[in-house]
């Protein structure tokens, strides 16, 4: 009767401390409906995350034009330059890949991209490559700005780390490194008289198209 007694009690204060732990767990959880406070749910972007997000998805397919826009130029009857209109080429291609990361980490996130708002390229005709290539500069050092901008929305404002990762990880790594090389390149032609076209950059030209010079090698 008397371990009866006793083991009720044990029962009744080892169920109480379950049903306290429990309680500190689901505190401010709404399990049934897996519906969390904004504070704790860590999978759903942040709008302020979100719309940097969207927005960055339409500047990488906007780079992706504008370098097209130079590789039909140099690729031209009125340039003549197949070696640059491959290298530009190759840029439009990452960077229509760059916005396809950002669609697919949007996607990943749960959220949708709602309607493209994508700024056309206003530029349609450079007379050497030094001037596309200053130009590409330009627009590498934009596009990295933005992005460590959104680094920072992201760790003050949403707290993502998971956001912060994907743009260290993917993102500023190479923008750093394409920077590099594209200033590289811009002093190339600059060396071999290219600050009015002519025969250096015909050079030059031809290494890039033969596959005697690449990017990744300067
Ligand atoms: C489209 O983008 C431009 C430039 O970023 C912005 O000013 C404009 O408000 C956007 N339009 C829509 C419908 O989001
Ligand atoms: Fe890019």
């Amino acid at each position: 009767m008397r371990s009866i007694l006793l083991s009720s009690i044990f029962l009744l204060i080892f169920s109480g401390s379950c049903l306290a732990i429990l309680d500190a767990f689901t505190d401010g959880l709404d399990l049934g409906g897996y519906s969390l406070p904004r504070s704790v749910n860590n999978y759903e972007l942040h709008d302020s995350c979100l719309i940097e997000l969207r927005k960055q998805m339409n500047l990488e397919k906007h780079a992706s034009l504008v370098y097209k826009q130079m590789a039909f130029h140099f690729g031209s009857i009125k340039m003549a330059r197949p070696g640059f209109s491959k290298i530009f080429e190759h840029h439009s291609t990452e960077e229509h890949e760059h916005s396809n990361k950002f669609i697919k980490y949007i996607d990943l996130r749960g959220a949708t991209i709602g309607s493209f708002n994508i700024t056309m390229p206003h530029k349609t005709s450079w007379s050497k490559a030094l001037e596309a290539v200053e130009d590409a500069i330009e627009l590498e050092h934009f596009v990295t700005n933005e992005i460590i901008r959104i680094h920072r929305i992201a760790e003050k404002t949403c707290k993502d780390v998971h956001l912060m990762n994907f743009l260290e990880n993917d993102f500023i790594e190479e923008q750093i490194s394409s920077i590099n090389k594209l200033m590289k390149l811009a002093t190339l032609l600059r060396s071999v008289g290219g600050n009015d076209g002519g025969y250096g950059e015909y050079l030059i030209d031809r290494d890039f198209f033969n596959g005697k010079l690449s990017l990744d090698e300067l």
